[in-house]
């Protein structure tokens, strides 16, 4: 699967061993950084993976920040997207399967990286269920497109 990967400066050591895992199990990852311990606007590495996504150039992102809360909320301000953060196994998997998230998060400052390892295992394997979540799915980008149609 073609992956979106990005973080701040918080998450630097979580970006790189997720990428080696995503790339150990033979996927392609577009890294979009960052690459030093520098600080940084999380919003920007944020929107250019939730662009990259709704563009189709990616299938699926995954953001890291300190706390996964801030590349959450910067993600979903892009059309289209469905950021969630996820920090056990069932939010990891109901991301997926009730709520169709392209993009997943997490914190560098709430969890070690064997769990995010395996967080990020459970999301990749996970498909959306369709059904009665595509009705709530298809509310939620109809409400996207209102709000922006309200907004211009
Ligand atoms: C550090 O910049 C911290 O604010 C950031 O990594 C993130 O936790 C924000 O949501």
């Amino acid at each position: 699967m073609k992956i979106a990967i990005g973080c701040d400066e918080a998450a630097l050591d979580m970006k790189n061993v997720i990428k080696k895992h995503l790339e150990d199990q033979g996927h392609s990852v577009q890294d979009f950084g960052v690459d030093s311990s520098f600080p940084v606007l999380y919003a920007d590495i944020a929107v250019a993976v939730g662009e990259s996504v709704a563009k189709g150039e990616n299938e699926r992102g995954i953001l890291m920040c300190g706390t996964g809360l801030g590349m959450a909320i910067a993600a979903n301000k892009v059309p289209g997207i469905r950021a969630a953060t996820c920090h056990d196994s069932f939010s990891a998997q109901r991301a997926r399967k009730s709520n169709d998230a392209q993009i997943m998060t997490m914190g560098a400052r709430v969890i070690g990286l064997e769990l995010a390892k395996n967080l990020v295992d459970i999301w990749m394997d996970s498909e959306f269920q369709g059904g009665a979540s595509a009705v709530k799915v298809a509310k939620i980008m109809e409400w996207e497109r209102e709000l922006h149609k309200q907004a211009n």
